[in-house]
């Protein structure tokens, strides 16, 4: 029986991670981290700064000011910078989605996160969770590599717009893949041996009765 399991959910733009990752963190009361919620938090806070796309190259500089804290929201893993944690509001703001892929694909930022992450596994130990859930774009390929589970989730872009669509926001989901797969430190891709899952056709509780099955089995 595995005492402490470490579950990898990868995925494009609105593939279902979050709502995915958020159902499991319930069923078997692991810690839930959206680490997209992350970089959206650094790029709501260098638009604060007055950074834009078309200042990237002056961003490695400022991020030794930030100084990242977790706080832990029931089940989920919230990002504090400078001791404060951005509202969500404002992290899926119109603003922040257009900008995201463009300060994820800087190395530094992402350098910046790495240990940061892998320390999440810690503060789910800390806090008495039985594992983790955390989900991205590069959490079975880069950050944990050895997960116990690793997932990936995909839909076709029409499934995946209109998701977007009834939630009422609106995302360019082709564009960010686009830019999320082609940067060149750690792309958006299928890590080789995770578990692939297309969710075209089948709703959230099928998505999360298929993984459940797998969590149950390693613990089990
Ligand atoms: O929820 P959604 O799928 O729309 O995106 P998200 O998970 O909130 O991630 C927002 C953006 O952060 C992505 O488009 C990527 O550019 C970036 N990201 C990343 O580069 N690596 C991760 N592990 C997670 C997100």
């Amino acid at each position: 029986m595995a005492s402490f399991l470490i579950v990898a959910i990868d995925g494009g733009a609105a593939s279902g991670k979050s709502s995915t990752s958020r159902a499991l963190s319930e069923r078997f009361n692991f810690l839930h981290v959206d680490t997209g919620s992350y970089y959206r938090a650094i790029t709501a806070e260098l638009l604060s700064r007055d950074f834009t796309v078309a200042t990237l190259a002056a961003v490695p500089a400022a991020l030794p000011s930030l100084v990242f804290g977790t706080r832990v929201n029931v089940r989920s893993a919230q990002m504090e910078i400078g001791g404060r944690v951005i509202p969500e509001t404002e992290i899926r703001g119109a603003e922040v989605t257009a900008a995201v892929s463009h300060f994820a694909a800087v190395p530094e930022v992402r350098a910046a996160l790495l240990t940061y992450q892998r320390g999440q596994a810690d503060v789910a130990r800390a806090h008495g969770f039985g594992g983790l859930i955390m989900e991205g774009r590069d959490i079975g390929s880069v950050i944990f590599p050895n997960a116990d589970l690793r997932f990936f989730l995909f839909a076709d872009v029409e499934a995946r717009t209109q998701r977007r669509a009834l939630e009422g926001r609106a995302d360019a989901i082709a564009e960010r893949d686009r830019l999320d797969a082609t940067r060149k430190t750690a792309p958006l891709t299928i890590p080789v041996g995770a578990t692939a899952i297309d969710s075209t056709y089948l709703n959230l509780e099928q998505v999360v009765d298929k993984i459940s099955g797998f969590i149950a089995a390693k613990l089990a």
